[in-house]
């Protein structure tokens, strides 16, 4: 009997979901399959705002960047219809029913996985792939987007090099990650940056400094500083942790409430942290210090060749596990295999940076200042 199949992208967009998309739709064609886009994430199995998926829409997007169906950060139990914020899930099960889909394959990050796992506590045939430049999902080895943003960020830092140098200048570079340092600390090594600083690994300011100085003392007058967005400094991580804890453990209500709204403040002032390292760093070494902010320029564009060929391995054994009707799993990427891993062991965790990665050995290895010693 012809399966029915759904698919939609959700959360931030990433290089080579079109060549997962693809990668699915072309395999479950093969399989003589019915294959259905909802657009812009959740929002779309909501308002029933599908694309025809054909081998004539599923042609010459392997190498397109961003999504062909579009996304968005909605979510399935809080999605703003009007002025208000409301559960839809059960709009969106009537959706999977009403076109008789036998699967709905879901494209996402950390975010999407939990809310995709929503739906299949609903009782509908989900099975996800993982997606995002943070390559933050547990339980598989890689996401896609990961690679073509780090070749980006790489090739930024590389390009920061000259002008640095020819200045004499600090030049702080923000990577993206959320509250992983995978991206920082990859292209940090891959790009050679002097000074990498990751959520995982609380930095102090005093320290960093002194890995400037120490270079400018040996006649390296130039330092480039590649930092996670989500780096936080020693103290800030202090504040976090002891706000988390009055939050998460106290019996007092209004002690709560004031630990929320001190942390709110702290958050605030994380965002703003690669703007006050650099400021802190020009004071305490006398060099001139500048700020890059790669930003969106790390999701968009054409993706390499690893991440075409994680989302059409990936993308394509998931139309076989369809087939073979397991559902209520992440398609992971596991050496070189494409392992089927219970969504129960994805959802709410997070694959953070481990303190003694290869990753992390290297970089001190070459004499990279990780902010937590010289
Ligand atoms: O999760 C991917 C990511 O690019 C993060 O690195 C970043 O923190 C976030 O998305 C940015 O989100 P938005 O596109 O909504 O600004």
């Amino acid at each position: 009997m012809t399966k029915y199949v759904g698919i939609l992208t959700a959360g931030g967009d990433s290089p080579g979901l079109n060549a997962a998309i693809r990668g699915v739709g072309k395999a479950a064609l093969g399989l003589e399959m019915n294959f259905i886009g909802f657009r812009d994430g959740f929002r779309g199995l909501m308002n029933n705002r599908t694309m025809r998926l054909d081998s004539e829409q599923l042609s010459g997007i392997l190498t397109v960047g961003g999504t062909i169906l579009g996304t968005s950060r909605d979510k399935p139990h809080k999605m703003p219809v009007g002025d208000r914020v409301m559960d839809m899930t059960d709009v969106m099960v009537d959706t999977y029913e009403r076109h008789h889909l036998d699967a709905l394959v879901c494209l996402g990050g950390g975010g999407t996985q939990k809310n995709a796992y929503r739906l299949h506590q609903k009782g509908l045939n989900i099975i996800t792939l993982p997606k995002t430049i943070d390559n933050d999902v547990a339980m598989t080895d890689a996401t896609f987007g990961f690679d073509t943003a780090l070749g980006i960020a790489t090739e930024a830092i590389d390009r920061l090099h000259s002008t640095a140098h020819s200045h004499h200048r600090i030049i702080v570079v923000e990577i993206m990650g959320h509250n992983t340092g995978w991206l920082a600390l990859g292209a940090g090594i891959a790009g050679g940056a002097d000074v990498i600083l990751i959520p995982e690994i609380p930095y102090s300011v005093e320290v960093v400094a002194e890995a400037i100085r120490h270079r400018s003392r040996r006649g390296h007058r130039f330092s480039i500083v590649a930092v996670s967005e989500g780096a936080v400094s020693q103290q800030m991580a202090e504040k976090i942790a002891n706000l988390t804890t009055v939050i998460d453990e106290s019996d007092d209500s209004d002690a709560q409430n004031a630990a929320k709204e001190s942390l709110n403040e702290v958050l605030k002032e994380q965002a703003s942290n690669t703007w006050s390292l650099s400021r802190e760093l020009e004071a305490l070494t006398g060099l001139e210090s500048r700020v890059t902010i790669l930003g969106h320029v790390q999701r968009g564009g054409t993706p390499s060749a690893v991440d075409r060929l994680l989302g059409t391995r990936l993308g394509t054994a998931c139309a076989e596990l369809i087939q073979e009707g397991i559902f209520g799993v992440m398609v992971a990427s596991q050496g070189v295999e494409a392992v089927p891993v219970p969504l129960e062991q994805v959802v709410g965790k997070r694959k953070s940076v481990p303190s003694d990665h290869p990753w992390v050995m290297t970089a001190r290895r070459v004499g990279t200042c990780l902010g937590d010693e010289i």
